[in-house]
């Protein structure tokens, strides 16, 4: 068994490795002048289980470009069997068409990681669970709830609400609810009427006097789940948390996660956020 890390989150890989009482395998990855990577294995994997391990997240056209350049390395260096371990997929979001013309990226993603030459995938928390079925060879979808619901336990909090902040995560809040006893669940539905009309954020179930976790599968820019924090402080919520697996982190999420709103913002370690980026109330937990 071998394993290789691309440069999205080296960290990571190396406490999986050491779970697994290995070292990451050598390897050498370099970009031209014109931006073309350059990728070379730096030992004999021939007839060896090999697992690359790579978040697709920012810049995710170069992490993207780079694990797929790594598994055709993987593949004419006659690896055995080939694991992408891809514990963020980035372009998960466009898993369907929304309007005409548009592309399904989600699915061309898949199309391209299957013809470089992989055996196996294992995903974490993909936006949408219907993306395994974009692969026909074998996928394992893995959850990073059960950290999240440990550290939520651990946390001893009363009275709890479970929320989603939009509509389409409900099933996951349901999920994560009914694994902390059966707490309460509430949501978010934002609606716009007519197209120049601001959007009107309704809560459907109580939150009164009680402590919410929202829980999502990322935060991006963070506008979903900070609007979702305003309106459940403005229903009289005692205070929010913040739960999701994967810390995207882009514009000026930093900045909204930190303005006070949330008494902590749990997320793990699928993609890296760099030690000028953390804040007090944020909190990482690892999925090696
Ligand atoms: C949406 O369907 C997702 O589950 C997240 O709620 C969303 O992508 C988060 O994006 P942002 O943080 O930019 O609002």
């Amino acid at each position: 068994l071998r394993l290789f890390s691309g440069s999205a989150n080296a960290e990571l890989a190396q406490l999986v490795a050491r779970y697994l009482g290995l070292a990451p395998g050598p390897l050498v990855r370099k970009s031209f002048a014109d931006g073309e990577v350059y990728v070379q294995i730096q030992e004999s994997i021939r007839g060896c289980d090999v697992y690359l391990i790579q978040p697709t997240c920012a810049p995710v056209n170069d992490h993207l470009m780079e694990m797929l350049i790594l598994i055709d390395a993987c593949r004419r260096a006659s690896a055995r069997q080939i694991t992408a371990v891809i514990p963020y997929y980035g372009y998960a979001r466009a898993d369907r068409k929304t309007a005409g013309r548009e592309s399904i990226t989600a699915k061309l993603v898949a199309n391209l990681i299957t013809a470089a030459g992989v055996d196996r995938v294992l995903a974490m928390d993909l936006h949408s669970a219907q993306i395994q079925a974009y692969f026909d060879i074998p996928l394992d979808h893995v959850y990073g709830s059960p950290v999240l619901l440990q550290y939520i336990k651990d946390r001893q909090l009363e009275d709890i609400v479970i929320v989603s902040p939009d509509v389409g995560g409900v099933s996951r809040a349901r999920a994560f609810a009914k694994k902390l006893d059966d707490a309460p669940l509430a949501f978010v539905d934002k609606r716009r009427q007519a197209h120049n009309e601001v959007e009107v954020m309704n809560l459907v179930g109580d939150v009164h006097g009680k402590t919410a976790i929202l829980v999502d599968d990322m935060i991006d820019t963070a506008g979903t789940i900070s609007e979702a924090a305003r309106v459940l402080l403005e229903r009289g919520a005692r205070e929010v948390y913040a739960c999701a697996t994967h810390p995207v982190f882009s514009a000026n999420a930093i900045e909204r996660l930190s303005d006070g709103t949330f008494t902590e913002v749990i997320v793990t370690n699928t993609i890296p956020v760099a030690p000028e980026r953390r804040f007090p109330q944020l909190r990482i937990l690892s999925v090696a």
